[in-house]
């Protein structure tokens, strides 16, 4: 296992923001969780919280998200960027959209985002994003975004139909999961600080997000609506041309994959 080095972890690509304050712990039960405890406490903006393992680590829809230890890189972000809180997506396509274009850049492998936040390889899922916000009032008081990515892991030992991969599995080696780090904080610091200017980063995302264009069936919170989807707006939401004819506008949703939903390592 190659240890992560938390420790100037960005003095070989420096950020402006991120990663300047770290926390580091071999094992915690969720880097999210110990993140939103540091922001209500006051940690500072850009505070990185990182693992080698998780004992309850979250994904999306109150799913669980495992790794073995030292496969994976488990880490958390905290912003508190002046926005209203509807506004929140805008740092989950800022991650995203960073951890794709890292995972390009440092390994040549072709990544791109499953709408709304899935990291894909070959339509295979090799990382995630959990996003949660706290408000106060209207405007977001902080946000913590939650990354976890398959790096060193073998895949051959998870049942076939979890639809999953890792980047040492695609590229037939493995990758230093502090290099690949630095270059997604790297990535993330840049595009935030546009985002703190106004600049969202909307037509790249698009672009990266394979899902436009293909047939899809999503889970939303008024039941299964199946068409092709056609386009994503500025706030990140998806439009669907249905069977009928009709346009929808889909804000919150699962895509439903042929094979089961990956859920990490475990089970729900
Ligand atoms: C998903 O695809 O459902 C999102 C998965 C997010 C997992 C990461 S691992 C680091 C951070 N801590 C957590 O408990 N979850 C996120």
């Amino acid at each position: 296992m190659d240890r992560l080095m938390p420790e100037g972890i960005c003095d070989a690509q420096p950020t402006k923001l991120l990663g300047r304050h770290v926390v580091y712990h071999e094992t915690t039960d969720s880097t999210n969780t110990l993140a939103k405890t540091l922001a209500q406490r006051g940690a500072e903006e850009g505070t990185l919280v990182i693992a080698e393992e998780q004992t309850a680590g979250r994904g999306r829809l109150g799913r669980r998200w495992l790794a073995p230890r030292g496969t994976s890189l488990l880490f958390s972000l905290i912003f508190r960027p002046v926005l209203p809180a509807t506004r929140a997506q805008g740092l989950t396509m800022v991650c995203g959209l960073s951890t794709c274009q890292a995972i390009r850049a440092l390994t040549g492998l072709p990544a791109k985002l499953k709408w709304p936040n899935d990291i894909v390889l070959r339509g295979l899922k090799v990382g995630g994003i959990l996003t949660e916000v706290s408000t106060t009032g209207m405007c977001l008081d902080y946000v913590v975004v939650g990354i976890g990515l398959n790096v060193n892991l073998e895949v051959s030992s998870l049942p076939a139909d979890f639809n999953a991969t890792s980047i040492s599995s695609e590229l037939g080696h493995a990758v230093s999961r502090s290099s690949l780090l630095q270059t997604v904080l790297c990535e993330i610091d840049g595009r935030y600080l546009m985002l703190r200017n106004g600049k969202w980063p909307v037509k790249e995302w698009a672009a990266a997000l394979e899902t436009v264009g293909q047939r899809v069936k999503l889970h939303t919170t008024l039941g299964i609506v199946e068409g092709t989807a056609t386009a994503v707006d500025e706030e990140g939401a998806l439009s669907l041309r249905l069977d009928n004819g009709q346009l929808r506008k889909v804000h919150v949703g699962d895509i439903v994959s042929r094979h089961k939903p990956w859920k990490g390592l475990g089970r729900e």
